[in-house]
């Protein structure tokens, strides 16, 4: 894995496992992850899918082929498509992009399933002590933290080839604005990463 690779990790795959792991998954069970096509995402639904569930991942039209590609079993284009009219029920939804109303997607979640919120917002926010009470649903909110047995088991999954990281451009230091004004765009498929030049560090030991 090159430097750019690994510098995704600690973001998007640290985070996702932060938030998998609170959602309990036994294997066969079945995941829905809302805004699977970006940084946490694209982990969340490959550590989904080696913790043995079966993974339903909702993002826009253009990163469907890469969410099948990382190993999703199903694609919803939320641009076409309501997952919470699919009649299907899911055991986890990991909204990742906080526009799960927690209300609407109530009947798509199993009796005892949970809410994974990373991103949450304010209807989600002052909603979620309500749905607490009102069913026996989980709902997670939290800050992502990590550990270096994380990495360590993020590694691991890499080293073995059962873990890869999605970038889609790649932007030296000094053009980093138009890199923010690309992810603003909405259009970022995975990651996008900043390359660091030898020049650009004021570091004599940094070897890369
Ligand atoms: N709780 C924590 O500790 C923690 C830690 C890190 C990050 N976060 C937060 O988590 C969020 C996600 O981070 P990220 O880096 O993975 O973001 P990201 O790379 O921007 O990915 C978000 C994805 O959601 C998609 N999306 C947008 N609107 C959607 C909708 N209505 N339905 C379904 N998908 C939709 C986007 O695609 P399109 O634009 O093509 O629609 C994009 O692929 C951020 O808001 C970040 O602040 C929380």
């Amino acid at each position: 894995m090159s430097y750019e690779e690994a510098a995704t990790v600690p973001f998007g795959g640290r985070d996702a496992l932060h938030f998998l792991r609170l959602g309990h998954i036994q294997p066969g069970q079945k995941m829905l992850i809302n805004g699977a096509g970006g940084s946490i995402g694209t982990f969340a639904v490959q550590l989904a899918k080696i913790m043995g569930a079966e993974v339903t991942a909702v993002d826009s039209t253009a990163k469907l082929d890469m969410l099948k590609s990382i190993g999703a079993d199903h694609v919803v284009d939320y641009t076409k498509e309501d997952f919470n009219k699919n009649g299907v029920v899911y055991d986890v939804i990991f909204d990742v992009v906080g526009t799960v109303s927690l209300a609407d997607s109530a009947d798509s979640l199993t009796p005892d399933g949970a809410y994974l919120l990373a991103n949450p917002l304010r209807g989600q926010i002052l909603r979620g002590p309500w749905h607490r009470w009102r069913s026996s649903h989980r709902v997670v909110m939290q800050t992502a933290s990590g550990t270096v047995e994380d990495l360590v088991y993020l590694r691991d999954l890499i080293e073995a080839g059962k873990l890869q990281t999605v970038i889609d451009r790649r932007y030296p230091l000094e053009e980093i604005v138009e890199a923010h004004r690309y992810v603003e765009t909405g259009a970022k498929i995975g990651n996008v990463v900043i390359t660091i030049a030898h020049d650009d560090i004021d570091n004599k030991g940094f070897e890369a």
